[in-house]
């Protein structure tokens, strides 16, 4: 977890009798420097520890003497002391120029996302992919240390090449919908962060991948396959300024799953060297690693509560007609409708059997309005929910707190079309 600061000019003051009795020009006026309402968002990165220089030379020596023990305060996550303003993470400060005091607000954000002008101003460079028809990009700087890198290794037999670069946040998009559907949701969670929260989107983050023998070895799991090579490109990333960004056995801190070729270019090989030589994560070089356990921690405890909340057995029973994914997508439909039934909970969902499909499909039938073609299939589903107590859901039409069984759900479809829900309610 990484904290931005957001100073905001409050006021600007002058006192005219101390300018005319004390300065050279009586007549200076308020601070040249700043306007109250002025905004300014400061984030510390291992490329950019620079405050001073950030915000257009604005920042006088006596305001950023003002502000500045506030803002690396800030920029921890803390605040100067407890108790003192009404938000801890707010800071009020002022400048000390006699006769024309600035007075500032200094607020602690706690995000990851990237600042949005972040994108606007990078500067990419393109390669030819070996792998998509579209170019790699690379922060332009970060390239030029992947080159060195890249020949380093190559003077030891080892071959690397680019993967993924520089991801817009529409391209995240795709990456996590290409694993979520190829290898699942769980697994998409521990590799490939949320759109607009990856590493990639700052183009300093690189997915490398290994030539082996003239072959790529470029899918996650044949690249775990090559431990002592990936031990090489390590052992050479810090000297060219780069980390390894997710490491083995502190997914707690990082909230990812071990990635030997995602690394991250920090932009100064003994920021790098200390980092990879103590082995620690770029969280823990930032000291915040506390936090981002706590918040990973959170997270998970949250995904799990709602996977508790949404678990219900199903039965698939024994069928000739349906396979599990037919019934498991009439289920979808059905579980569609009933998560709107505000504080019910599913308990178990059952398919009847075989017997009764010719009679579900006059039925389903019966239901269909004239001008929808008829149904090849009919199915219906029996369940057993609970109901929310009067306190969990006021206007609710259910009795309260009560378990209800053997509700049915008919559905019906034409040949290779989708489930409609019908009816439901007690046959
Ligand atoms: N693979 C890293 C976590 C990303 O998607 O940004
Ligand atoms: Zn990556």
């Amino acid at each position: 977890m990484q904290h931005e600061c957001k100073i905001t000019v409050l006021e600007t003051k002058c006192f005219e009798d101390y300018q005319v009795e004390y300065l050279a020009d009586p007549k200076s006026g308020p601070c040249p420097f700043f306007k109250p309402g002025d905004v300014f968002v400061l984030k510390r990165t291992p490329m950019q520890d620079d405050f001073y220089h950030l915000m257009d030379g604005r920042f006088c020596g006596e305001a950023w003497d003002a502000v500045s023990r506030y803002v690396y305060t800030a920029l921890q996550g803390g605040s100067i002391m407890k108790g003192w303003t009404n938000d801890d993470r707010m800071m009020i400060t002022c400048c000390n120029d006699g006769t024309r005091p600035v007075d500032y607000m200094v607020l602690v954000n706690k995000q990851n996302k990237l600042p949005d002008s972040w994108e606007a101003a990078l500067d990419l460079v393109e390669e030819k992919s070996l792998l998509y028809e579209d170019p790699v990009e690379v922060e332009r700087k970060a390239y030029d240390a992947y080159q060195g890198l890249k020949e380093d290794l190559a003077q030891e037999g080892v071959y690397v090449e680019l993967d993924s670069c520089y991801r817009s946040v529409a391209h995240q998009q795709e990456v996590m919908d290409e694993f979520t559907r190829e290898k699942g949701a769980d697994y998409a969670k521990k590799y490939v962060a949320v759109p607009g929260f990856s590493e990639h989107h700052t183009g300093l983050a690189l997915d490398l991948f290994l030539v082996i023998d003239g072959e790529y070895v470029a899918e996650n799991d044949q690249m775990m396959e090559h431990p002592e090579v990936w031990e090489k490109v390590h052992a050479k990333l810090a000297d060219h300024g780069f980390i390894l960004r997710y490491l083995d056995g502190k997914d707690d801190i990082t909230g990812y799953a071990y990635e030997p070729w995602h690394i991250r270019y920090v932009g100064d090989s003994k920021v790098a060297h200390q980092i990879m030589d103590e082995g620690i994560t770029l969280e823990e070089y930032l000291g915040v690693a506390d936090e981002a356990k706590a918040a990973n921690a959170k997270a998970k405890a949250e995904e799990e509560a709602d996977a508790a909340d949404t678990s219900y057995a199903v039965d698939y029973a024994t069928s000739e007609v349906y396979t599990t994914d037919d019934i498991d997508a009439a289920i979808d439909v059905v579980m569609s409708t009933f998560d709107e039934w505000t504080g019910c909970t599913m308990k178990r969902i059952a398919y009847t059997d075989d017997n009764t499909c010719a009679e579900n499909l006059e039925y389903a039938n019966s239901l269909r309005e004239d001008s929808q073609p008829e149904f090849d299939q009919a199915m219906v589903l029996t369940s057993d929910f609970h109901t929310p107590s009067e306190e969990e859901a006021e206007d609710t039409a259910w009795e309260p707190n009560t378990d209800y069984e053997g509700y049915t759900w008919t559905l019906g479809r034409t040949d290779g079309g989708e489930w409609k829900l019908l009816t439901w309610g007690y046959a």
